[in-house]
């Protein structure tokens, strides 16, 4: 199995779907990689009874899609419980990745077309998800919708972690609207795709939204990086930038040396 080649994103050396989510079967690393961000996330944010998590990064195909649901599933492994929504309206695929349906989900609730209990999958991992649903002409809207905030505070009631996926923040308003709805936010950066301004505006833009930045997961790093990270020497690495937001960098990357 290998992750995080430095081949184009959008294929980035995976064969098909299944092959990189998060099982018992994956690589010893990548399992770890994904604990690691579930153990920061959840010291980042001590005092709230119901932690709500985005998942953006700057620009398309940096891997913001797979850490979502590969974190959510790693709190599901926990027995926490979780719920991963698919706010990503315009170019959703967390359904597609776990093998659930596409609807109805979120726009059909927030429009009235369907219960919360009707939208909500059960999965057997013991993940919860909330697909996008059928796709809007108006997805900015709907997401900053008053019903959005409410159903957000609804879902507080049933949920310790809620983990946001949503479309790159550089490329539309979406991620900045609902980072105000988060408790934090987790940046995805995918070497060799985002340039140091690039995440520089990304940082930028949730900075003025006053979205509390968890932390950086570095998606497609270089081999050499990930075989230190595999041998447990690899937390902490970083670009350089953002050091006051990287508080929990790490990175999934070309974890080609198998398990160990
Ligand atoms: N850790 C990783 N390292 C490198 N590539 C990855 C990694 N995880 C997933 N990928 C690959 O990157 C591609 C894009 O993944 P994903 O759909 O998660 O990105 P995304 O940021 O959600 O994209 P979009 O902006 O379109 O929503 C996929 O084809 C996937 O195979
Ligand atoms: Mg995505």
């Amino acid at each position: 199995m290998m992750i995080g080649s430095k081949k184009r994103a959008g294929n980035a050396g995976f064969t098909n779907q299944v092959e990189y989510l998060l099982t018992d079967t994956v690589p010893f690393a990548i399992q770890e990689a994904y604990k690691m961000i579930r153990t920061n996330i959840i010291f980042s944010i001590p005092d709230q009874k119901c932690k709500k998590i985005l998942v953006t990064s700057a620009l398309q195909g940096e891997a913001k899609s797979t850490t979502a649901v590969n974190v959510s599933i790693a709190f599901a492994q926990n027995q926490s419980r979780i719920l991963l929504v698919d706010c990503d309206l315009r170019l959703p695929t967390d359904a597609k990745k776990l093998n659930a349906q596409q609807s109805p989900g979120l726009t059909n609730l927030l429009v009235g077309m369907c219960t919360l209990d009707e939208a909500i999958q059960q999965l057997p991992s013991g993940l919860d998800v909330l697909a996008a649903g059928d796709i809007p002409p108006n997805p900015s809207e709907l997401l900053g919708s008053p019903r959005m905030e409410q159903l957000m505070k609804e879902l507080e009631s049933r949920y310790e972690y809620i983990i946001l996926d949503t479309p790159p923040i550089c490329a539309v308003a979406d991620a900045t609207i609902l980072s105000k709805m988060a408790s934090g936010v987790i940046l995805v950066v995918r070497q060799g795709i985002a340039t140091r301004e690039n995440v520089n505006n990304a940082l930028e833009k949730l900075k003025v939204a006053n979205a509390k930045v968890l932390g950086i997961v570095m998606t497609g790093a270089a081999n050499e990086k990930t075989k230190s990270y595999s041998k447990g020497k690899g937390y902490g690495y970083g670009y350089g930038y953002a050091d006051n937001y990287a508080k929990a960098q790490m990175q999934i990357g070309d974890q080609k040396n198998e398990s160990h």
